[in-house]
């Protein structure tokens, strides 16, 4: 991460280290009765969601403003995107209008690197597609640290639609440069083709890696990415690879589970799990918050006229 926050390929532990110290520290701000600092008053920041969004962009939102910048967002239903405007003269638009920091979740991987390159602006990744979702990484990390005290030596589970999942794609990176031990688990058919060079173990079978995990992270069924196809139907999904509150019985006393969100209640996770002392899921969502604030604080500092 210099100019931009695109990809957890290739962050190493003590850039991640420094930006969940960074957010420990916002996390202290925000606690404040006045949430506020003006590190980045004068600044704009831009979010342009191309894709339906609750957590990344509201949290982004917050962030630059508890950050004292002013926000611009973008909704594509009322936007000019329904008059055949490209995301090139979209993201130009922003810019000219004095957007300094863009945020930008779109479906086509590799979108925010385009806007980085024809708006020279500072851009974080939102998330592109089935790609990457560097933030969802380090809010994710950062809830486990604060939980554990560490990542090193961990057993993280990421159970479910690896193949659609940006979430897995970033959080693997991350875990793994912290220490963590990642096993993907999935069905063959939602498994990514090929993970050669992956920091990361691989199984089909939940219920034999179930009781050796200290963090169950599940991932949500992308029914819009495909999903409905690649398994023959959700009830058998369940059977084999949802957190039922059967399989919790068997987990680790002190094992934790995580889901980034939005959950399907009954499929991926029982609904009783989600709403249980040891699932964190809200503990994510707040982490969120002073994570971006970290990051906006890193990216937007420099641009900051006295
Ligand atoms: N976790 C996550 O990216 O959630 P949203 O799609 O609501 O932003």
């Amino acid at each position: 991460m210099t100019k931009h926050l695109l990809t957890t390929v290739g962050m190493e532990r003590a850039e991640l280290e420094g930006l969940l110290d960074s957010a420990n520290e916002f996390s202290a701000v925000l606690q404040r009765a006045i949430p506020k600092v003006p590190a980045l008053q004068g600044l704009t920041v831009a979010t342009l969601f191309f894709e339906a969004s609750t957590r990344t962009r509201l949290s982004f939102e917050r962030a630059a403003k508890a950050l004292s910048a002013d926000v611009m967002s973008f909704a594509p239903s009322t936007s000019s995107l329904s008059k055949g405007e490209s995301l090139k003269d979209t993201a130009l638009t922003l810019k000219a209008m004095g957007a300094d920091i863009m945020v930008v979740r779109h479906g086509a991987t590799g979108a925010p690197w385009r806007v980085a390159e024809w708006t020279d602006c500072p851009v974080v990744n939102g998330g592109d597609g089935a790609h990457q979702h560097p933030t969802q990484a380090l809010l994710d990390s950062l809830t486990i640290r604060n939980h554990f005290g560490k990542l090193d030596g961990l057993r993280i589970g990421i159970v479910g639609d690896i193949r659609h999942s940006r979430v897995a794609r970033s959080d693997l990176y991350a875990f793994a440069a912290l220490g963590a031990e990642v096993t993907l688990i999935a069905p063959p058919t939602l498994l990514p083709l090929d993970v050669t060079g992956w920091p990361v173990k691989v199984s089909t079978d939940l219920d034999e890696v179930l009781p050796e995990l200290d963090v169950v992270y599940l991932l949500r069924v992308q029914i819009e990415r495909g999903g409905s196809t690649v398994f023959p139907s959700l009830p058998e999904y369940v059977t084999g690879y949802g957190l039922t509150l059967e399989r919790f019985s068997r987990l680790h006393p002190d094992a934790v589970v995580m889901h980034p969100g939005p959950m399907n209640r009954g499929v991926e996770i029982a609904p009783e799990i989600a709403d249980h002392p040891r699932s964190l899921v809200l503990d994510q969502v707040t982490a969120g918050v002073a994570v971006r604030m970290a990051v906006l604080f890193q990216l937007g500092t420099g641009l900051v006229k006295s």
